[in-house]
């Protein structure tokens, strides 16, 4: 029963979408476990690119099943477009299975995303405004709607008028909006149902009967561990569990099943949106990893806050994962820098601390500690091996690797599948 974990060990865009791309066409199933489409995963085929935000990134494999977990929040609309686009250029998307049990995310959800945010003023989170929280926070308030809901017009009008009954006084008293009509949205869902039906599934059934007959599994996740609503930089994070027990949760898989879980890891640190950020550069090196990493978000289209490599973060997330294996991304990009500094501890109130505080008063303060690695100036695009890299850029690697607590088990070395270097193989 092979099942595999893939996640984002940092603040997400670490290359997930590439990892599970090349990883998707020797599994049969690529599973999306939390978040929806405030994910952007670039996935480059040939001289194809796609862009990616709620399909999992197994789409674009033919023999592989995409499949939508009961802890993802859908956008019916964006889902239908990101099939159409698909369809466009070639991807058959027939095989797509959709829990029932996934929350929808409604219009009123979008609304209030970007009215909260805007109530915060200079306090915002920096979210997405695709709805992603006010969803997550309507599924654990017992007011969410789920994919099986469009079939049933009655309950559908039920649970639409409960969510607004609250809402509405919200959006109109608080923030002096207009009330949002429950026919309205409840029309607009249901002119969704029918071209979303062929895919709704039950999913974890499938799931387990596929690991019973020992199919191979990948869980995708969305975001990063740094993102993650309880493990991450609260209040600045998404409201899922982008960590690895989110996929049991997340796909109705026991722990019992997952064998190996494999943590994204950038050669260098970025985020997006609001929050702390120890190793954030304000240089000219910041400028030049944004500029040679084209470090620019897939589904804003926001600048990305780039800094040197974290290992306390590394640490963390090896910790927290239970990480078995790291999949290191974008080493290419530092090619060029005489020497890169590294963070191997923080400094907080003039202590040094090897490990992540748990306290976010202690995390805002934490100073880094740099080491400094010499750099490599050789193009290492072309790199098919660890031997292929020049010595420096092999003793980075081996460095990372061993402040960060986990086996490096591939290195990508461009954004192609075929510009990765596998050292141990995943399956
Ligand atoms: P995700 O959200 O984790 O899937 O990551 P994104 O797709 O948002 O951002 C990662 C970006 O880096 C994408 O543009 C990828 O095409 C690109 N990428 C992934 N791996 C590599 C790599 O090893 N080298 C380079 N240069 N680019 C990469
Ligand atoms: P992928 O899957 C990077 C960030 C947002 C914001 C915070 C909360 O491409 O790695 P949300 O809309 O989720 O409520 O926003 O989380 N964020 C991401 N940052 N990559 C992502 O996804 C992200 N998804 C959300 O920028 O700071
Ligand atoms: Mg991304």
């Amino acid at each position: 029963m092979p099942a595999l974990v893939l996640l984002g060990a940092q603040w997400g865009d670490e290359g997930k979408g590439k990892a599970t791309d090349l990883l998707g066409g020797s599994v049969d199933y690529v599973v999306r476990y939390q978040g929806g489409n405030n994910a952007g995963h670039t996935v480059v085929v040939g001289d194809q690119k796609y862009a990616l935000h709620l399909l999992p990134s197994g789409i674009l494999s033919p023999s592989c099943v995409p499949v939508i977990g009961n802890g993802v929040v859908v956008d019916p609309s964006v889902l239908l477009s990101e099939l159409s686009g698909l369809n466009e250029r070639g991807v058959d998307t027939s095989k797509l299975m959709i829990s029932g049990n996934a929350h929808i995310i409604t219009p009123y959800n979008v609304t209030v995303d970007k009215v909260t945010e805007r109530f915060l003023g200079k306090r915002k989170i920096g979210t997405t405004g695709r709805g992603i929280g006010p969803t997550y926070a309507d599924k654990i308030n017992r007011v969410g709607i789920r994919v099986q809901d469009l079939y049933d017009e009655s309950i559908l009008t039920q649970k639409v008028e409960a969510a607004l009954d609250v809402k509405n006084q919200i959006l109109t008293k608080l923030y002096n909006r207009r009330a949002i009509a429950v026919d309205q949205v409840v029309e607009e869902l249901l002119g969704y149902a029918e071209q979303i039906k062929p895919y709704v599934a039950d999913t974890v059934l499938i799931l387990n009967q596929a690991l019973e007959e020992d199919k191979v599994v990948l869980f995708e996740g969305g975001q990063g561990t740094l993102l993650d609503i309880d493990h991450g930089t609260y209040p600045f994070v998404t409201s899922s569990n982008p960590t690895a027990g989110g996929a049991c949760t997340g796909a109705g898989v026991g722990p019992t099943k997952i064998s190996r879980v494999i943590g994204i890891l950038k050669a260098y640190t970025t985020r997006v949106g609001a929050g702390p950020f120890p190793t954030e550069l304000f240089d000219e090196d910041g400028e030049a990893l944004r500029r040679i990493g084209g470090e620019r978000g897939v589904t804003t289209g926001r600048d990305r806050r780039c800094g040197w490599f974290d290992a306390v973060i590394a640490r963390y997330a090896t910790r927290v994962n239970g990480l078995t294996d790291f999949f290191l991304t974008k080493l290419d990009v530092l090619t060029g820098w005489e020497q890169i500094p590294v963070c191997v501890a923080y400094e907080i109130d003039g202590k040094r601390v090897e490990e992540l505080p748990y306290s976010q008063t202690d995390f805002h303060h934490a100073k880094p500690v740099y080491e400094t690695l010499p750099g490599w100036s050789e193009d290492i695009t072309k790199a098919k091996s660890f031997s292929d890299l020049p010595k420096n850029a092999q003793n980075y690697v081996k460095a990372l690797e061993e402040m960060s607590g986990a086996p490096i088990s591939a290195i990508g070395v461009g954004p192609g599948r075929d510009e990765t270097i596998e050292i141990n193989s995943f399956l």
